[in-house]
């Protein structure tokens, strides 16, 4: 049981395609806390470095990079606002090229402690339902309740398929498949911050759930 004065902290893990972002963001309208999609920011310093053309090969430069750069993400009613040192990036970090480059990011481990400071500070601020790799892990070890939110690989490809066919991109299923694959090999063998479960963390395999199923079970839980 939550007290009223006591901050909430849900964390929601699990790899891409599980439905993280818009389960974490229902959640959290339910439970009137706010929600921060983590990957946003790994996303954003990515936008930059592809913009800056800076070598995402070097931590050493990846590392300044961040340095210069503030990330802020608003929680809207119908998603996140992620602000690039002041610049509206929500539509222009959800592209193709930005998600195969994240993981050079993501793979920086001096990048990472940066980011995670950023998380904790946004989290530490008011209850929040946060949602990424390792927020139940590393962010957040000692988080109110958290999840893990798994789902077949074919049925997260499908699901990624089916969002970027309805914004308009022409894309293979088998394609997007293989990309999942990808991404997910890159995710859990990544030496910093891999993608695991949390001893403490309840898994949820969403594969045959909706959407609301999973929410109404998570909110249970909690
Ligand atoms: O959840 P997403 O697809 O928007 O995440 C984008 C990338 O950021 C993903 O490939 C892995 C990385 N990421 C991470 O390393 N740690 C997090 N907490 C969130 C995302």
């Amino acid at each position: 049981m939550v007290k009223k004065d006591q901050v909430m902290v849900v964390t929601i893990d699990g790899p891409a395609g599980a439905g993280k972002s818009t389960i974490a963001k229902k959640l959290a309208k339910v439970l009137g806390v706010s929600y921060l999609d983590t990957g946003a920011m790994y996303r954003a310093l990515t936008l930059k470095a592809m913009r800056e053309d800076v070598n995402m090969e070097s931590e050493d430069d990846l590392i300044a990079l961040a340095k210069r750069t503030t990330i802020d993400i608003e929680s809207l009613d119908s998603g996140v606002k992620v602000l690039l040192d002041g610049e509206d990036v929500s539509q222009d970090i959800r592209t193709v090229e930005v998600t195969n480059n994240t993981f050079y990011v993501a793979r920086a481990a001096g990048v990472r402690s940066i980011m995670v400071e950023w998380q904790r500070e946004m989290g530490l601020r008011k209850s929040v339902v946060i949602e990424g790799r390792d927020v139940g892990t590393v962010v957040f070890p000692k988080a109110t309740r958290k999840y893990y939110l798994d789902a077949d690989v074919e049925e997260r490809a499908k699901r990624r398929y089916d969002e970027l066919i309805a914004k308009g991109e022409e894309v293979d299923l088998k394609d997007v498949l293989s990309d999942v694959k990808v991404r997910d090999e890159k995710d859990f063998t990544r030496k910093v911050g891999p993608l695991k479960k949390a001893k403490d963390a309840v898994v949820i395999d969403s594969t045959k759930m909706t959407i609301d199923e999973v929410v109404e079970e998570m909110k249970n839980r909690i």
